[in-house]
């Protein structure tokens, strides 16, 4: 059985008081035991979400990672450094840093390396472009991120990890994939994570992220092959997060 696991990119959003708010209503919230959550603030709040959700079981996450572990990396984080803040997950390969920061398959491997050698949880995320879904290609882009990683990774490493399949036209568009969509992808995931090992594709947990809200989670939460979240947007409102963390139990 997979615990779901409803995770929250603020992105480069938050501020202090908004860790606050957030460590209020987790204390008074009651979350159900079946459900994992995690909160993934900017780097400057990891002290602070470490300190407010403290007490709760709210783990806390960051958003990426130098493959480094120390160096002439202005501006960059190691895992070591992740891990001195109590950081359980951390993404890797979202597809704005893809984009933004153009971090291709290798960077995206090392940087997943990095993290199980920090003793952190990496989640892989992949998704297509709409003009690559348009052209018929979503199975073969999505897998092939997929492959990039976990065919380079051994045996036990490929079952720390978590995917959160997150298709780019519905990241912070509000055009959420259907739940037949995103089931369809997941299921090819997991498929393809069962030619490596029947007991991988059985274990591993698959997140859908792009525009899940409130009023849409539990449809897709509803599907076989959907095992949470990784919501962006509807993060950073308690009561949305909290009502998405809800349906999931
Ligand atoms: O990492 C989650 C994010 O990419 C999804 O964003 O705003 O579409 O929920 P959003």
């Amino acid at each position: 059985m997979r615990m779901p696991l409803i995770a929250g990119n603020w992105k480069m959003n938050g501020s202090l008081a908004l860790v606050e708010q957030f460590g209020q209503a987790f204390a008074e919230a009651a979350l159900s035991p079946s459900v994992e959550v995690c909160l993934i603030p900017p780097f400057p709040y990891l002290a602070a979400v470490q300190s407010a959700l403290g007490g709760t079981p709210v783990s806390h996450g960051a958003q990426t990672l130098n493959p480094e572990p120390s160096g002439a990396h202005t501006g960059e984080v190691s895992a070591a450094m992740l891990a001195e803040f109590g950081v359980r997950y951390v993404l890797v390969g979202h597809s704005e840093r893809r984009s933004l920061c153009r971090e291709g398959d290798a960077d995206v491997l090392a940087r997943t390396q990095a993290a199980l050698e920090g003793g952190l949880t990496p989640v892989l995320c992949v998704g297509e472009t709409l003009e690559q879904r348009e052209a018929g290609r979503t199975e073969a882009v999505v897998l092939g991120q997929v492959e990039a990683v976990f065919d380079a990774l051994a045996a036990e490493s490929r079952q720390r990890l978590v995917i959160a399949y997150e298709p780019v036209w519905a990241i912070g568009t509000g055009r959420t994939a259907t739940p037949e969509q995103a089931q369809a992808v997941h299921a090819a995931i997991r498929r393809r994570l069962a030619a490596y090992a029947p007991e991988l594709g059985e274990a591993a947990r698959l997140l859908y992220g792009g525009s899940m809200k409130a009023d849409n989670a539990a449809e897709l939460l509803a599907q076989p092959d959907i095992d949470g979240g990784l919501v962006g947007g509807a993060s950073l409102k308690v009561d949305d997060f909290l009502a998405i963390c809800q349906s999931a139990g």
